[in-house]
């Protein structure tokens, strides 16, 4: 457990179902430790996604607004120039509970990222009136983009065919899928002030007003001055795609995690599946999708 972990932990093969989801083995004991021990705040703001569906773009966002009087977003100074944004926008679950622990020492508004499942979070989160942004992505893409990042971060063992098999089963990184969209769908139906729930799909068509709604939400809202000096269309640019895949500190060099850095930036668009899927397989993911979002409101 306190060996540095390797791209090999977050493989299919490697996880475990606790809660009715699958977690890294690896991170096992830190989640447990997570849920008796981490205390929210009110002021928190947390950062809730599946792998692979944007997590990357909104913490650059989030980090970008939150921190946009400190650092100008137009300044080449700016920590996101320097930083990939994981470095600078740490993960609950995977910090070392120790003097070394990010989320811990930051200044607020902590800004926290984390995989967990609405189940799995811990009871201060769940109590706390922190807000929680979740993000997800259409299902094809993200198993796509998935499969991807495994396979540029530990090339010999995955397969095609048989992680495609596991995601439909919903054994992934912290799948099923679609139960985890649903539960915080669910709560943000039930708790829209506490959280607002985001598709990959709508940022990408209409990001300067999500941005402006992502800003209001976590209590950073746009002013009038600011719209009339273009902040929105600023951070927007620091935060792109082509501006974030083509910096040096993101194309070289690992995380922590143990992933290289420039696997967080494949090709950042909607309906890359097409390219990939077979129709059958398309047609699959359509289907467990309908079943088991159901009459829930939420679809892809
Ligand atoms: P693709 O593999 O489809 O290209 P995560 O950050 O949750 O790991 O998700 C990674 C996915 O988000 C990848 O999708 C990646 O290319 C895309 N991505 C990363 N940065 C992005 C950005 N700034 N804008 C849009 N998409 C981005």
């Amino acid at each position: 457990i306190s060996s540095l972990p390797t791209e090999k932990d977050w493989v299919p093969g490697n996880l475990y179902q606790y809660q009715g989801f699958w977690h890294p083995s690896k991170y096992l004991q830190k989640i447990l430790t997570c849920q008796n021990q981490f205390q929210a705040r009110a002021s928190d703001i947390f950062l809730v996604t599946l792998p692979k569906s944007g997590t990357t773009w909104l913490k650059a966002m989030v980090f970008a607004l939150v921190n946009r009087t400190t650092y100008d977003p137009k300044s080449t100074q700016h920590p996101l120039v320097s930083n990939n944004p994981h470095e600078l926008f740490p993960f609950l679950e995977f910090e070392p509970r120790n003097d070394d622990n990010q989320v811990d020492s930051s200044p607020p508004p902590r800004l926290i990222a984390t995989h967990l499942p609405l189940v799995s979070l811990p009871e201060s989160v769940k109590k706390s009136a922190c807000k929680l942004v979740y993000l997800c992505r259409n299902p094809k893409d993200n198993f796509l983009s998935l499969w991807h990042w495994h396979f540029s971060n530990n090339p010999t063992t995955e397969k095609w065919e048989e992680t495609f098999e596991k995601f439909s089963r919903g054994v992934n990184l912290y799948g099923p899928f679609w139960d985890h969209a649903l539960g915080y769908w669910k709560q943000s139906l039930e708790n829209p002030e506490r959280v607002l729930f985001f598709k990959y799909e709508e940022l990408k068509e209409d990001p300067g007003n999500h941005l402006r709604k992502l800003a209001e939400f976590i209590g950073f809202p746009i002013s009038k001055e600011e719209e009339s000096f273009n902040v929105v269309d600023q951070i927007l640019e620091l935060c792109s795609f082509d501006h974030l895949s083509n910096l040096e500190v993101n194309r070289t060099g690992k995380l922590l995690s143990g992933h290289n850095k420039s696997s967080f930036f494949r090709r950042g668009e909607v309906g890359d599946w097409k390219n990939h899927l077979t129709p059958k397989m398309a047609q699959k993911l359509d289907e467990i999708t309908k079943e088991k979002l159901g009459a829930s409101g939420l679809t892809f």
